[in-house]
């Protein structure tokens, strides 16, 4: 009997130890937040011209802004809306709504594609915490803005007016790029506020043509298509910010995990979530993801088989490789919503959890007083135009607090 008690003793404490090992060690994003709070506190303080929006720091570590001329000023007032959301106070969305109200003349803007990005994260999170109807009318006529830029031919929205290839060879007048997936969720959202179908529709027939077009046989993703207005034929697939045209940019590939997952939300179209799952399995089964789940810019950045014409002798490609930590955080957010549509398969939420924990170890996360400010280190912008490599970026913060939330979310339903 005796021996009997040991022997189950010791298969106890075997599993347990077994169970402690194989599974994530649940993360506290208390002290996320508090850092994070003390960041953007004071980058509030410091930027008291709202028309300046943080954006990242240049090589001599000088603070950039941009002036309601690109597409990330909707993530700073983002940014703010989530720490409202976490800490309830109304200085906060004193704060928040400070830098989302000069926002409100870009509803108009149909020039390019990325009135998703600029008026979802910050009105988008505005409405959804103040039900302000005002704030819900301005989404509306954002949505009806980016579908101007909607063509029957191709079945998308053309991102960019015009670019060319790295080699010049490749003139391109209709170029969607991945990240355009993001912009759907404005569209999907006006659809549900109104009722009025038209919204959805272009934003789910964007989703199907991405799908046919921007990736490769195993999930991994071309940054840049190109179509042909008149016809809708594909012209061209390759890359602007990623290290060549048959490569993988880590962002690009993170764009499409968060974009078909959300589409997925929306639609409840099986396809779109088997979609986002390879997208999802390619990243976290790729053998040039490092240990600590934040990966190169590119993943195959450096590797024989992979050229690009940019590359020369006087523009020499990268030895090293830097990371890109706001890739991780997109991926790592998307993966927790990811994670709540497949029953009894914990694969994405363990993933998720551990890109948080390494994002808020003192590696990527910046001690308040440093860093200009922002919340993360190492990310990278756009490598291949020599620019902002491995620094912060405010759309790393803004996903990574978005992670954040979604993460406490979780664990609170779990509990
Ligand atoms: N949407 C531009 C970028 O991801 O850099």
């Amino acid at each position: 009997m005796r021996n009997l008690f040991f022997f189950f003793l010791t298969v106890l404490i075997t599993v347990s130890g077994t169970a402690k090992c194989d599974s994530v060690l649940p993360f506290s994003s208390k002290n996320s937040f508090s850092k994070a709070e003390k960041h953007d506190n004071l980058q509030n303080e410091l930027l008291t011209v709202a028309e300046k929006y943080p954006r990242t720091l240049s090589k001599e570590g000088k603070l950039v802004t941009t002036q309601l001329d690109n597409w990330t000023e909707g993530f700073f007032p983002g940014c703010l809306w989530y720490i409202y959301e976490n800490n309830q106070q109304d200085t906060w969305k004193q704060m928040a709504l400070k830098w989302t109200i000069p926002m409100e003349k870009l509803q108009f803007m149909t020039s390019k594609h990325d009135i998703g990005f600029l008026m979802y994260c910050s009105y988008g999170n505005a409405y959804r915490l103040t039900k302000n109807e005002k704030y819900k009318e301005i989404l509306v006529q954002s949505a009806k803005s980016l579908c101007t830029r909607f063509n029957e031919k191709t079945g998308c929205i053309k991102s960019w007016n015009y670019n060319e290839s790295w080699d010049g060879k490749h003139k391109l007048y209709y170029p969607v790029i991945i990240d355009n997936m993001m912009n759907l969720e404005l569209l999907f959202y006006a659809s549900e506020v109104t009722g009025d179908k038209h919204y959805a529709e272009i934003a789910t027939k964007h989703a199907e043509t991405t799908a046919k077009n921007h990736f490769r046989l195993d999930y991994s993703s071309y940054h840049v298509v190109n179509y042909d207005p008149e016809t809708g034929k594909v012209l061209f697939k390759g890359t602007c910010q990623g290290f060549a045209d048959n490569s993988t940019w880590a962002r690009g590939q993170s764009w499409a995990i968060y974009g078909f997952t959300m589409v997925y939300r929306f639609t409840k179209r099986k396809e779109f979530l088997d979609l986002a799952e390879h997208l999802a399995d390619y990243w976290l089964n790729n053998k040039n993801l490092p240990e600590d789940g934040i990966p190169y810019w590119d993943f195959n950045a450096g590797q024989n088989g992979y050229l690009a014409a940019q590359w020369t002798e006087k523009n020499p490609a990268p030895i090293i490789q830097p990371r890109d930590a706001s890739a991780a955080a997109v991926t790592c957010s998307a993966l927790l919503e990811l994670s709540t549509y497949l029953n009894n398969d914990k694969r994405y939420y363990d993933a998720a959890s551990k890109i948080l924990k390494s994002l808020s170890s003192p590696t990527y996360l910046a001690e308040p007083g440093t860093n200009g400010n922002f919340i993360l280190k190492h990310s990278t912008g756009n490598l291949p135009q020599g620019s902002e490599i491995d620094v912060p970026l405010i759309y790393a913060d803004y996903y990574y607090l978005e992670a954040l939330t979604r993460y406490k979310k979780l664990q609170s339903k779990r509990q």
